[in-house]
């Protein structure tokens, strides 16, 4: 059983024990879909106030739904359509206050109102991206960016 002691104090608390949990979860582990659903189920015990929060694979250059926790989701996402696939095309960092305003947002649950996500590269290379929803507007600050950037960086050395 894992039993992990999460605390969250202060989000800078609660990201470093998430971190060092996942290092856990994911040490000697090479399969990618394992550690991508035990990051998903993880994160989404973790953080407050999501409704979604998984991955897109970069599958031959097409973003392809990953493992996730929350309501079924679109499957194929193209490059450059809505916020994952503009992280997916830009390689840079999402973090939208209000999805409502993003141009080609795609709507997977009516309920989100903010959304961050998170590429995930090695070599350059872009591997997969993380995707969190909030159905609160704002709900995602510079400190959970910074956050799950770091995660983001672990998860890349065991995709
Ligand atoms: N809203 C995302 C699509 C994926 S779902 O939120 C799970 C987007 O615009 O890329």
């Amino acid at each position: 059983m894992y039993d992990f002691k999460i605390a969250a104090a202060d989000k800078a608390t609660m990201y470093r024990d998430l971190l060092s949990a996942l290092e856990g979860l994911t040490a000697g582990e090479p399969d990618p879909i394992a550690n991508m659903a035990n990051a998903a189920a993880l994160i989404w015990e973790t953080l407050p106030d999501l409704n979604w929060a998984g991955f897109y694979r970069n599958v031959d250059g097409e973003l392809v739904l990953g493992p996730f926790q929350g309501r079924p989701a679109c499957i194929r996402i193209a490059f450059g359509r809505g916020v994952c696939g503009a992280a997916a095309e830009t390689l840079q960092v999402q973090r939208v206050e209000d999805v409502h305003a993003f141009p080609g947002h795609i709507a997977c649950d009516a309920a989100s109102a903010s959304e961050l996500v998170v590429p995930i590269t090695r070599d350059g290379q872009l591997i997969a991206v993380l995707d969190l929803d909030s159905p609160t507007p704002r709900r995602f600050t510079e400190e959970d960016e910074a956050g799950c950037v770091a995660l983001c960086e672990l998860l890349a050395r065991v995709l």
